[in-house]
């Protein structure tokens, strides 16, 4: 009894948060994000999820939801390119998760939600540069565009959304997120000249039109106006941005010892069960019909867009749509997400995930730690291939959860709209003498012109807060030594062999090929 007081006093609290922030962004508004925030969760459809030591204390479903839906409403302090004094930064690699979109999946005998997804600046939220940023879409076919992508629209355009269209909320996040990197990277580090070449800027998407558009929007806000004749958008055809080696057989087999477990959960929840049953005499369809249609994914819309549960239509219900109870309601939608919570909790503990997680996250993080390192060994002088200083992936929630888990970054949470992760690396101040052999960590530099990685650092951000010593690579790092970012040399040794500890290999190939029981 207790407990369902305490929980209907949560549900109350969450419904004014709700209307308290859908009435904010009506009422004013204010260019760059909302201040990270720990924690956020995800819709059933997706297996998901990291991996927490300390508890934080668990904020309460709805509230957590606010946070996921990620209503841009006020100013972010982000930390992006904060360094020590006279570090130089060489490259930033960015993974960003699409904004705001319209459901995947409908809700049998309802109406779907009603979302405008075509753009205008005059509706909320809206964005300074939002009516460039349109006008400039329109000259995308100057860009490069590799296999598919060209053909995808390069903006949301329809007056009722699309099955999983980017929204202007979505577009308007992604504005704002390139907004806050273009303050940290450009104006303050000058990452890039404006004559910058083809050559420095990577931009890879999915085949979805939600990620490209995504990418495309977070690019004008770093970089308005950019020169699209510079630009080449490659397609990842895989959701976990494994390039070349997607094969591995033991990650899939990990996958499905989680499903597993995941289904057991499910099923032992016989609130959730119940309210599936409710929700479903309520519509007047079968159970096993509403669960199958993922009804959390429209409900998180109809959430974050402040518009009013759906009900049942009058053909086919039990019920007659004005009368009470004919209608899916807030507390149904809370039953589903606390157990999303919970099954978030004892995802954790029982750690299966962070072994998919350390096979799915393998080829990104592999592929970036390669171009750190070139980059970091870089010949100055010499004329070479150049590496990206700018690599954008533009990605999904289940390519960047197995990214943060194999991370270890226990306090980030489920990907929420528009989350993105950002990996910087630096170069310390040049080292003379015996001053250098002390921060370079023992080695002296490598031949003339040829350098070490010994001088050089990452910083790994996550929706402008600073995790780099919460990463399972620099976790044992004494920020407070010689050395106050976490090396280069950590990261590295990490991606091409430490991560493979948890699944006892130290390879990706030994790990992908072997028996799991
Ligand atoms: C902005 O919205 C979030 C939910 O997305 C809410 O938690 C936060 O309090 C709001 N901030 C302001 C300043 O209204
Ligand atoms: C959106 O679609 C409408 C009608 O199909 C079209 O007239 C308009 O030019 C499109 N706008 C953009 C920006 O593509
Ligand atoms: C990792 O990167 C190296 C290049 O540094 C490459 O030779 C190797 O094939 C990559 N491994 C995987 C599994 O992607
Ligand atoms: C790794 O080895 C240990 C001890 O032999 C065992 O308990 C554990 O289950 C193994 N883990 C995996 C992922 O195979």
């Amino acid at each position: 009894m207790l407990a369902r007081n305490r929980f209907i006093l949560l549900l109350v609290v969450g419904a004014v948060l709700a209307v308290l922030s859908y009435s904010l962004q009506y009422l004013h508004f204010i260019p760059i994000n909302p201040v990270p925030e720990e924690r956020s969760h995800g819709k059933s459809r997706k297996r998901v999820n990291p991996v927490i030591h300390t508890e934080p204390p668990e904020p309460d479903p709805l509230t957590d939801t606010l946070r996921y839906c990620n209503i841009p409403n006020s100013t972010e302090h982000s930390t992006e390119g904060h360094s020590p004094p006279d570090y130089k930064l060489l490259s930033v690699h960015v993974m960003i998760r699409h904004g705001d979109r319209y459901p995947l999946y409908s809700i049998p005998k309802t109406k779907r939600p009603s979302v405008d997804c075509t753009l205008s600046a005059k509706r909320r939220p809206s964005h300074p540069l939002l009516s460039s940023f349109i006008s400039h879409m329109a000259l995308g076919g100057r860009g490069h565009w590799d296999a598919s992508l060209a053909s995808l629209p390069r903006l949301p355009n329809h007056s009722q959304c699309e099955l999983g269209e980017l929204t202007q909320t979505g577009v308007v996040q992604h504005l704002r997120n390139g907004q806050v990197l273009r303050q940290a990277y450009m104006t303050r580090h000058k990452l890039l000249s404006d004559d910058w070449s083809a050559r420095q800027v990577s931009v890879e998407t999915t085949g979805k039109s939600r990620t490209l558009q995504s990418g495309l929007a977070l690019l004008y806000g770093f970089m308005p106006a950019f020169d699209w004749s510079r630009l080449t958008i490659r397609q990842q055809w895989s959701t976990l941005f494994c390039g070349s080696s997607c094969d591995c057989p033991a990650r899939n087999r990990y996958l499905e010892q989680e499903q597993h477990r995941q289904y057991l959960q499910r099923t032992a929840d016989t609130e959730l069960e119940l309210t599936y049953v409710t929700m479903a005499k309520v519509l007047g369809v079968a159970t096993r019909t509403l669960r199958a249609s993922n009804p959390v994914d429209a409900l998180l819309c109809h959430f974050c867009h402040g518009l009013p549960f759906p009900c049942a239509s009058a053909r086919g219900a039990q019920t007659r749509p004005q009368a009470e109870g004919a209608c899916l309601t807030p507390q149904q939608f809370a039953v589903i997400r606390r157990q999303q919570c919970d099954d978030e909790r004892e995802r954790r503990e029982a750690g299966l995930y962070r072994r998919y997680a350390v096979l799915a996250a393998h080829p990104y993080l592999n592929r970036s730690a390669t171009r750190m390192e070139r980059i970091a060994r870089g010949n100055q002088r010499r004329k070479g291939p150049e590496e990206a200083v700018l690599a954008l992936a533009s990605a999904h929630d289940i390519t960047m959860a197995p990214v943060l888990s194999a991370l270890g970054l226990e306090r980030a949470g489920f990907p929420r709209f528009a989350a993105r992760l950002v990996f910087e690396l630096w170069r310390g101040p040049e080292e003379t003498g015996e001053k250098g052999r002390r921060g370079g960590g023992g080695r002296e530099r490598k031949k003339e012109g040829k350098r070490g990685i010994e001088n050089t650092f990452v910083r790994v951000l996550y929706n402008g807060e600073d995790l780099t010593f919460d990463t399972a690579f620099c976790r044992q790092h004494d920020r407070y030594s010689a050395q106050p970012l976490c090396p280069l040399g950590n990261f590295l040794a990490f991606v091409r062999r430490d991560m493979f500890s948890i699944v006892n290999a130290t390879s990706y190939q030994q790990a992908c090929h072997r028996a799991v029981l």
